[in-house]
């Protein structure tokens, strides 16, 4: 097929009105590579939606997608590398061509921003930096273009002749072919209807159409898609019919993914009609620029040349990819590899053909795998959570802790805490850490371990930048700390000890003992204690003598009483601890009657005063029986209840041991008439609570008596008595205890049984 051509285009330099408006610095990069201009701008400053006018002195045109496929132009929005692409080919419609060595670009780019729009007129001009091929096609990616030289195709050309120099447009047609069918020829103007450029350059002949075109038609070169374009441009001028054959074939493989790597395919022969070259190079290159071989091996690019197929390899992970996070319910990351590859054919050691491919290639979605790790140092009563594996576009936003929502960044850091981990590899986490005190914190008993659990449910909310759907990651920890029983705080007051405890909401779990008694209200009741329990605390007075008290150190100045509160595990009524408070009491007089069957009395004698000096003399009924101890007119006694003469008086419910201080100026004269005032003192036990009662050796009682300081000037107070002399050699009679009825007897028959219980006054001073 023989044909010549020769065709110059005049351009004429458009005078423009410049706009005044300057991009900032940095913004905006502006590159000559080998066949096209590559302008940059940051979507910082462009906004998400720039666009872009091609300018020249036909006028403005805007530069939309199907424009773009058409003329020469491939916007791309890259996101995550934070700016807009725009690739001009050197032959776009719209750019100026000086013999084609020197290219000059004249755009506007507009950028709206806050509703408003400005317009910056920019230009770039390049030289040629490679000579051009005799046949060069790219395949970009939403085009493809075609240029052959003139010259080589026409090798009848005579110096500067222009016999056969055609007049564009009107001269030439075309005719697209496809497999068998072949179309109706059309002029050029109708093929530019149709989104067919043409165009003759100084030294080339130029076609470019978007893909998919009607005429276009796919196919399969060794399993390989292809897309071609078939043009045949004829001219016919009086003897001779000049023919260009122009055809662009590309492959159209979509790339794949496997094991890691990503994968491309093209065909060292495209279509048949291309006559098979010699040899083929390839070079791999990225974002529209080779890379140099020893780069591309280190990188892990490959191309393998299976028969007449050649697979291109790329570790998905490779520099010069990049990845993007996606959220669709869970999270996943895909990689993409904007390759540009270049398959250079040599023919008899020339460079005959240069092939370019602008291909982009995606991974499928791979999961992304985010974590969390338990961090948490339950010495440090703080839940510690990392959460790991973020990916760099994925930041966390909010998360809720136990359904409680906190937005980022944390406001309150006093009992929780956020910090960013940042890794050299790119990826990022958070450590979180809760104070097990926060109230966010949930708690629950544990009954077995005897323990408090502290549980946090953690929802994080993820969003990937930019991005769509927000991603959530859930995590539950729980810690379990040993918990300390209730304790009691204690005071001590003139005449009782008083007991608090706040309530914990766990404390349910234990039980209140008094001695081996559960305090509850009906206990107190029966024992005097004065008891409220409401929702906040538990207060506990216990007045003296009550039961449970255990005196120490009884003195005329006075004693100490202490009591002891027992906590027990309440399902095993283990005893766990125990709250002991001892408080010393000075009451003027007081009277105990203790569960071994010990009186004790401090008895304030006042009628005894100014006894001149005198040590008086005073003694219980036994008149051997004195005071273990006197001050003035205070004396202290004590003796076991059934001794020293006593008497007692045996009541359904109750036995009452009873005796008398008896106190004289004379100090010979024991019994006085002119006594007016008795003092008698009694111990009453419950008869319930009594072991062991008719024996000299031993008292027992489970409770302590309730005593008595009876002041009369009755001759007969108290209890009967039979005799007024007290009598030594103490006997008691048994038997007649059941009776019914109170009565009152001489004591004097041994008891029969001894029983004996280790239980009594300490200490007794004196004693
Ligand atoms: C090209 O841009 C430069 C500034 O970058 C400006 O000085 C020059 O006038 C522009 N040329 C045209 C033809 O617009
Ligand atoms: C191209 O063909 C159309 C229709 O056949 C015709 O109207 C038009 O004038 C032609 N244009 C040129 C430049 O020949
Ligand atoms: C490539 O992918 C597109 C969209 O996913 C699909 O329409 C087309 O058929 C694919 N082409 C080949 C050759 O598999
Ligand atoms: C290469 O081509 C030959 C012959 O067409 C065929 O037998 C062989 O299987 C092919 N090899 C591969 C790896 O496809
Ligand atoms: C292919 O190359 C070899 C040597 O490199 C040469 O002898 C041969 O003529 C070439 N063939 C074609 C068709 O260019
Ligand atoms: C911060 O938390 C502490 C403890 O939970 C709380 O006492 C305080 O009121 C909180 N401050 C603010 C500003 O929320
Ligand atoms: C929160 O972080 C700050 C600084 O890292 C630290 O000083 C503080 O103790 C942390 N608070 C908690 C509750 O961990
Ligand atoms: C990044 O580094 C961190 C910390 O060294 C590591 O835990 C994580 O697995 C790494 N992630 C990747 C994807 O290599
Ligand atoms: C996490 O929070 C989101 C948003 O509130 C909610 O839709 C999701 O159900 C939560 N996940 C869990 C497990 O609570
Ligand atoms: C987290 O760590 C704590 C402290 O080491 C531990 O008690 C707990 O069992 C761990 N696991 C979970 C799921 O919380
Ligand atoms: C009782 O007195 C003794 C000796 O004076 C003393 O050591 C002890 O602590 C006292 N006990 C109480 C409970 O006061
Ligand atoms: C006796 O009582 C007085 C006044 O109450 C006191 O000052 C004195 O110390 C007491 N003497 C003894 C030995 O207790």
């Amino acid at each position: 097929m023989a044909f010549c051509f020769r065709f110059g285009v005049l351009f004429l330099l458009s005078l423009r009105t410049a706009s005044t408006l300057d991009v900032p610095t940095g913004v905006l990069q502006m590159e000559c590579r080998e066949r096209y201009f590559m302008i940059a701008v940051g979507l910082s400053f462009a906004g998400d939606k720039p666009r872009f006018e091609a300018v020249d002195s036909t006028g403005v045109h805007a530069i939309t997608e199907e424009y773009a496929a058409e003329c020469g132009y491939t916007i791309s929005l890259l996101p995550v590398l934070g700016h807009v692409e725009l690739r001009a080919s050197y032959f776009s419609c719209h750019t100026n061509d000086a013999d084609d060595e020197v290219f000059t670009f004249n755009f506007n780019l507009i950028v709206t921003r806050g509703g408003k729009q400005a317009t910056y007129a920019l230009n770039k001009t390049c030289t040629l930096s490679l000579p051009w091929s005799p046949r060069e096609v790219t395949c970009e990616v939403n085009y493809m273009e075609v240029s052959v030289r003139s010259e080589a195709t026409c090798p009848y050309e005579e110096n500067g002749d222009s016999a056969f120099k055609p007049v564009l447009y009107s001269d030439w047609k075309v005719m697209f072919q496809r497999a068998e069918d072949q179309f109706l020829p059309m002029n050029l103007s109708e093929a530019r209807k149709l989104g067919y450029v043409f165009a003759l350059t100084d030294e080339r002949l130029v076609f470019r159409t978007p893909y998919e075109q009607p005429h276009s038609f796919s196919t399969e070169v060794n399993g390989v898609p292809v897309e071609v374009v078939h043009a045949v441009l004829f001219s016919r001028q009086s003897w001779v019919v000049l023919v260009v054959d122009l055809l662009a074939a590309c492959s159209m493989h979509n790339g794949s993914y496997d094991g890691g790597y990503m994968m491309w395919e093209t065909s060292e022969l495209l279509h048949s009609l291309v006559s098979p070259l010699n040899e083929t190079e390839v070079s791999i290159g990225v974002n529209g620029k080779l890379v140099e071989k020893k780069v591309a091996e280190e990188r892990g690019y490959t191309v393998e040349k299976i028969n007449t197929t050649l697979q291109v390899s790329i570790p998905y992970k490779a520099e010069g990819g990049y990845r993007k996070s996606f959220v669709s319910r869970d999270l996943y990351e895909y990689y993409v590899f904007r390759l540009y590859l270049e398959q250079i054919s040599v023919d008899e050691a020339e460079i005959a053909a240069r092939l370019r491919f602008h291909r982009i290639i995606v991974t499928p979605l791979l999961p992304c795998h985010i974590f969390t790790e338990n961090q948490t140092l339950l010495r440090e009563r703080a839940f510690t959570i990392y959460l790991g594996g973020v990916p760099e576009d994925v930041v966390l936003v909010s998360i809720q802790l136990n359904g409680q929502e906190f937005t980022l960044p944390l406001s309150n850091m006093s009992t929780y805490n956020l910090t960013e981990v940042l890794h050299p590899n790119g990826t990022h986490g958070y450590t979180l850490t809760v104070l097990f005190d926060d109230p966010v914190v949930k708690l629950q008993f544990s009954r077995k371990a005897l323990a408090l659990q502290h549980i946090l449910n953690v929802n994080y909310t993820l969003a990937v930048q930019p991005g769509n759907e927000p991603y959530y990651h859930q995590t539950a920890v729980t810690a379990l700390t040993r918990v300390s029983p209730p304790a009691f705080d204690a005071n001590c007051s003139e005449s009782s000890i008083h007991f608090k405890l706040d309530h914990r909401p766990f404390d349910y779990f234990w039980e209140i003992a008094i001695g081996s008694d559960v305090l509850t209200s009906d206990l107190a009741n029966r024992r005097g204690y004065i008891m409220s329990n409401d929702s906040q605390s538990l207060q506990l007075d216990v007045p003296l003598f009550t039961n449970g008290y255990k005196y120490q150190n009884v003195t005329l100045k006075g004693f100490s009483g202490t009591f002891e509160i027992l906590v027990r595990v309440r399902e095993t009524s283990e005893v766990q601890t125990s709250t002991v408070k001892t408080c010393l009491f000075s009451p003027p007089e007081f009277i105990m009657c203790s569960t071994d069957g010990m009186m004790t009395v401090v008895a304030n004698l006042p009628l005894v005063v100014s006894s001149g000096g005198r040590t008086l003399r005073m003694s219980l009924m036994d008149n051997s029986c004195g005071p273990k101890d006197m001050n003035g007119t205070r004396a202290l006694f004590s003796f076991p209840v059934n001794s020293c003469g006593f008497i007692f008086e045996l009541g359904k419910d109750y036995v009452t041991y009873q005796n008398e201080i008896f106190y004289n100026k004379n100090y010979q004269n024991m019994v006085s008439n002119d006594v007016t005032e008795r003092v008698i003192v009694q111990c009453t036990y419950p008869l319930s609570s009594l072991r062991q009662l008719f024996t000299m050796y031993r008292f027992v009682s489970d409770t302590v008596g309730v005593g008595k300081i009876i002041r009369t000037v009755q001759p007969t107070a108290g209890l009967q008595h039979p005799s007024r002399k007290p009598t030594a050699g103490l006997q008691s009679t048994p038997a007649i205890a059941r009776h019914a009825q109170p009565i009152a007897f001489v004591p004097g028959v041994r008891p029969s049984t001894r029983y004996f219980r280790v239980s009594r006054v300490h200490n007794l001073a004196g004693g």
